[in-house]
């Protein structure tokens, strides 16, 4: 079945994979190394580096970046266990350098599995066009076309801009520039207070830069539960963290020197600032992506539209990660996608990615973890619920680290006797959640009801337990919560 690699080729010749993959991020190499492992054949075609935005743009340079927010807050607070430290500074370059070097190291080992998996990779930007042909349109093997047996697009996204602020890298950038920064500024405007925008506002305020946070919607975090997205909002307000919400920006304008900035505000006071950090959203990159024939368009938002087993309209075509319509743009999710594809492609019939209970890990001071109905979303499709909160204050192993400020809220079906029922959320704000989401996202994956994941017990002391008394609470009768 699988299609002999004739290797790299003279242009004018056209070399046939069982699958052809354009973009090597965390959506495309996953489908490579799903899809290698499973026999098949497969090329990817890459403008840049494999690893995406996920490894060179995002997700691992960021959480490098709060990483080094932390360690600078466990040092602060050294003084509570007794150590006495002298005056607090940093060199951040070799705090970027120590980003860089666990960027290369991740980078390598990727290299070498797609190598180990004899993955082809081509280098240039590729484009679908008729009868499954791709043509890599630019970079080192500009001009070789490849046919697939069927195709992935996997292209990835490119953060969103805002008329009015030109990214210039030095007094405006967006998630992209923000993560090569040399030096840290003294000041910052974040505009937009998603996931990104309160990632980088939280390491900016740990780091001792004063932060102001611009929303245009009337809260901070509106894609999570509000309980969860206020535990948020009083921990930055504490940590002197400005947040302006319904705020509509107008535009900047640079002073002489080109060292400041000065944000404008609709209606509100003019903020200047050493930095703007745009964070409103990231937009697919679709553009030259499809060439005539391809046999799919792109949507008016610039998406590709799939069907469960990622699909497009072009049955011979798929599509992965945030080139993907309508659903959320996380590299775990495009992990899952991608072995969905391979597994339709060898015929598994896999289940496909259920999006409302995705994980999802937002790494701000606090963070944030949730998967499935928040209490909002639940009531909208109306079901009758029963919801029961834990705070960490409670918790021993929070009181042991330091760090109580947070909830889990645990969201259920009411059953006709008022009892709960089956799982429909897990929201947690605190101290490591991201590592703790594990077993919530498992209970609501699993159509657990309370009584079903009450009966498991969490380990003594961790802080996982405020989890576990959660969900004995909701099953009826609380332990240490009523
Ligand atoms: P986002 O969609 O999460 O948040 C963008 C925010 O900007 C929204 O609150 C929106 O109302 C606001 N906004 C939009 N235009 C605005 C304007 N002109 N003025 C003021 N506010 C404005 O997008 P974000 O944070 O840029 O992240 C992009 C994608 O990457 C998201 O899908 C996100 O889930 C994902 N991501 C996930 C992370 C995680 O799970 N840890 C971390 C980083 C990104």
């Amino acid at each position: 079945m699988p299609l002999p690699a004739k290797g790299r080729s003279v242009a004018s010749e056209s070399q046939s994979f069982d699958v052809v993959v354009i973009g090597g991020g965390p959506g495309g190499y996953a489908a490579a190394l799903y899809g290698a492992s499973g026999g098949l054949n497969i090329a990817i075609v890459e403008r840049d580096k494999v690893g995406g935005t996920c490894l060179h743009r995002g997700c691992v340079p960021a959480k490098e970046f709060l990483e080094t927010a932390h360690i600078r807050r466990t040092i602060e607070h050294s003084g509570d266990f007794g150590f006495t430290t002298g005056e607090l500074s940093i060199d951040f370059a070799v705090s970027q350098q120590r980003k860089n070097d666990v960027v290369d190291t991740l980078f390598k080992g990727l290299t070498g599995l797609l190598k180990g998996r004899k993955v082809t990779v081509f280098s240039g930007t590729g484009r679908l066009d008729a009868n499954n042909v791709v043509t890599v349109t630019d970079g080192a093997d500009a001009g070789t076309t490849l046919v697939g047996e069927h195709v992935v697009l996997a292209a990835g996204s490119v953060p969103r801009t805002i008329a009015g602020f030109d990214v210039d890298t030095k007094l405006v950038v967006t998630s992209d520039e923000f993560l090569e920064l040399s030096s840290l500024p003294k000041s910052a405007v974040v505009i937009g207070g998603g996931a990104i925008g309160c990632e980088f506002a939280s390491m900016l305020a740990d780091m001792g830069t004063s932060v102001t946070i611009l929303e245009g919607l009337p809260a901070i975090l509106t894609g999570c539960d509000s309980d969860v997205a206020a535990v948020v909002q009083r921990a930055f307000k504490k940590r002197g963290i400005e947040i302006r919400t319904d705020a509509k920006v107008t535009g900047h304008s640079p002073n002489k020197k080109g060292t400041k900035t000065t944000v404008h505000v609709e209606g509100a006071d003019d903020i200047e600032t050493e930095l703007v950090v745009i964070s409103v959203g990231r937009r697919a990159r679709t553009e030259g992506l499809l060439g005539d024939g391809a046999g799919l368009t792109i949507n008016e938002k610039g998406f590709v539209e799939t069907d469960g087993s990622m699909r497009t309209a072009n049955a011979k075509v798929f599509a992965v990660g945030d080139v993907v319509a309508n659903t959320p743009q996380l590299a775990h999710v495009a992990f899952a996608e991608a072995i969905v594809v391979i597994k339709t492609i060898l015929g598994e019939n896999p289940v496909p990615v259920d999006y409302d209970r995705v994980p999802w890990a937002i790494y701000s001071n606090p963070e944030v973890a949730f998967c499935g109905l928040s209490e909002a979303a639940a009531k909208e499709r109306g079901y009758d619920v029963i919801v029961k909160k834990d705070p960490f204050g409670g918790n021993s192993r929070a009181r042991i680290i330091g760090d109580t400020d947070g909830v889990v809220k645990v969201i259920a079906e009411k059953r006709a006797d008022g009892t709960a029922g089956q799982l429909l959320g897990v929201h947690m704000a605190g101290p490591w959640v991201t590592e703790q989401l594990g077993a919530g996202y498992f209970a609501v994956n699993w159509e657990a009801t309370a009584e079903e994941a009450a009966a498991l017990i969490q380990p003594h002391p961790s802080l996982s337990e405020t989890f576990g008394e959660t969900l004995i609470a909701l099953a009826g009768r609380g332990l240490h919560v009523g």
